[in-house]
């Protein structure tokens, strides 16, 4: 996939419309996690750096139900930005409209105006193209650098657009660098370690990964659905009753091409889930009446580990067990820990497994981390994201 980039656009002289996914947590009116604010600002100071070029930036924050509401307002992320790139960021009092175009008209080259909640106009996430085309005016050109908005197509990550040249930021494009051979043609061994409560959430990213994989590792809470189909005891874990025919047919098509598929051999597990449920060891595949898994015993470490030590790729998405919980987080650790490791390129694909990697303090020492959840999901699924689509040669 060849994406049209900022670094071989001429940009001097223009206002540079740019949407980033500053989507973050907000508290008492103050950012919290600013991991998504950084990871842009490569994109931004290059931006800056052209002669004689002025930045819009636009973002969504949350799911406002529609129209101005000043507990989705952008403001404290444009503080946080200002702090961040060391120069003032301008609070739009907008989206679009007079007063919006009023503000541009007095921006300065060099300086940043930081646009309303896109999520404020019902328009956004109808792609109404009469509103992509009102916020194509506020810029000369439009870059997109919202990896973790990329899988919506809404007037600010893909109508748009249609409207303006079109360029992908270095945070988009470094995702997908990361991510495209993945779902392709990874460099091999390819392990993929896929985790996370439900078998159902990860389905797509089953299917899709599987015949790339020299070896598939399944652990958290999923595991149990595969094993119960094995014929193994799985107590009161939880099991998708729904889903034993997919995991069957996941073995299947696992041994139908070769690909290594390992699931726990041993447990942690609790009589209640609880932070201070009192951890068992359990030394067999099968987990007795009464226990539920709650974490990857030490057998299942160990291999686990061994089969990540020799890869080439590692792809990361969803926990081995409830990390949330100290007293059943030493699998997932365990398991980050050869990840980060590792030789090869490691790869951390969105929501609860970034999370964990936060937690353990691994991030700086993976390949790559990536700022999308729902975005990185979908990518793993094969699937288009047409904020990314739009933005191909
Ligand atoms: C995210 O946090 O996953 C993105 O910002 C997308 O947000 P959304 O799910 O509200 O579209």
């Amino acid at each position: 996939m060849a994406l049209r980039t900022i670094q071989s656009a001429d940009l001097s002289g223009k206002t540079i419309l740019v949407r980033v996914d500053f989507n973050v947590p907000i508290k008492e009116g103050v950012v919290g996690d600013d991991t998504r604010i950084r990871a842009a600002l490569p994109t931004l100071e290059h931006l800056l750096a052209q002669k004689g070029s002025r930045l819009v930036l636009m973002s969504h924050l949350g799911r406002p139900k529609g129209g101005a509401d000043p507990a989705f307002s952008l403001a404290p992320v444009a503080a946080r930005l200002a702090e961040l790139i060391g120069r003032p960021v301008q609070q739009a009092s907008d989206v679009i409209g007079d007063a919006v175009e009023k503000e541009l008209d007095g921006l300065e080259s060099g300086a940043i105006l930081m646009l309303e909640n896109v999520r404020f106009y019902k328009e956004e996430t109808a792609n109404d193209p009469g509103f992509a085309e009102k916020l194509a005016k506020l810029g000369d050109v439009y870059v997109n650098d919202a990896f973790g908005s990329a899988h919506r197509a809404h007037a600010s990550t893909e109508g748009i657009a249609k409207f303006l040249p079109s360029y992908a930021g270095f945070l988009l494009e470094k995702e997908v660098r990361f991510f495209q051979p993945v779902v392709t043609n990874p460099d091999k061994p390819f392990v993929a370690v896929i985790g996370g409560a439900k078998v159902s959430s990860k389905i797509g990213v089953l299917e899709t990964l599987l015949p790339n994989c020299s070896a598939l590792i399944i652990g958290g809470g999923m595991a149990y659905t595969f094993l119960k189909v094995m014929g193994h005891t799985v107590g009161s874990s939880l099991l998708e009753e729904d889903y034993l025919d997919t995991a069957k047919s996941l073995i299947d098509q696992a041994k139908e091409k070769g690909v290594e598929l390992l699931l726990p051999l041993d447990h942690i597990v609790a009589s209640e889930f609880s932070e201070n449920a009192k951890p068992e060891a359990v030394d067999s595949l099968d987990i007795p009446d009464g226990k539920m898994g709650m974490d990857i015993g030490p057998k299942t470490v160990a291999k686990f580990k061994e089969v990540i030590g020799g890869a080439k790729t590692v792809l990361w998405n969803g926990p081995m067990g409830v990390f949330e919980f100290d007293n059943f987080a030493g699998g997932t650790l365990e398991v980050a820990k050869a990840i980060a490791e590792c030789q090869g390129t490691s790869i951390v694909g969105g929501g609860d497994s970034v999370a964990a990697a936060n937690k353990f303090q691994l991030s700086e020492r993976m390949s790559h981390v990536s700022t999308g959840g729902g975005a990185s999901l979908e990518f793993l699924e094969g699937k288009v994201l047409p904020g990314i689509a739009a933005l191909e040669e």
